[in-house]
């Protein structure tokens, strides 16, 4: 590992059984508290983004922990951020698409103005678990006729196969 990806790593913390028993919880908050270890995650990031997907011309990012970095990293690369909501919390015409997650149900929009078709788009999140979420995000960018590069996750549990379930490569910092 490197002294960035080492950062990262001693800043996210276990929690067994959240939010219900057999679940342990990765918890990305301490990152958000200590400016280097942020500032590592999205150093990796854009380094990531200038090498394999130099024409990315917008980030998407997911409610609510997606939200953390995405904006942060766009405007690193000097490109827009456009948000992925769950249900009923975007203003105007919507598309929405439903899916399952590691340990509940949901639903996720997207406002039909946000991305213009044939637009590069990558998708961040703080976590990849089942796949579910990121999936659901990729139809809804699909339904608009965007072009999905990719998807950027801090932590990616291996385990759980998620990654095999999605149409785009996954680039995870780190994986459990
Ligand atoms: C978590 C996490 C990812 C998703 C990963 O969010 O932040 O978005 O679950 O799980 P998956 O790969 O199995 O879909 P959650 O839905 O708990 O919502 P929150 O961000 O609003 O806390
Ligand atoms: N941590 C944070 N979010 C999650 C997890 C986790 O372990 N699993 C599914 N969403």
């Amino acid at each position: 590992r490197t002294q960035k990806l080492d950062l990262v790593f001693q800043h996210i913390r276990h929690f067994p059984d959240f939010p219900v028993k057999g679940i342990v919880f990765k918890d990305i908050c301490p990152i958000l508290k200590e400016p280097k270890a942020l500032t590592a995650v999205i150093d990796l990031f854009e380094e990531h983004v200038r090498k394999n997907h130099p024409h990315t011309e917008l980030i998407v990012g997911l409610d609510a922990r997606g939200f953390l970095f995405g904006p942060l990293l766009a405007q690193r690369l000097g490109i827009g951020f456009i948000l992925v909501r769950k249900k009923g919390k975007l203003p105007g015409p919507t598309l929405s698409v439903a899916y399952t997650l590691e340990y509940a149900t949901a639903e996720v929009e997207i406002q039909a103005d946000a991305v213009q078709a044939g637009q590069n788009v990558l998708v961040i999140d703080d976590l990849l678990a089942t796949g579910g979420t990121l999936h659901a995000a990729c139809e809804l960018l699909k339904k608009q006729k965007a072009q999905v590069l990719g998807c950027l996750v801090v932590v990616e549990l291996k385990d759980l196969g998620g990654a095999e379930k999605l149409p785009v490569p996954v680039f995870s910092l780190l994986q459990f």
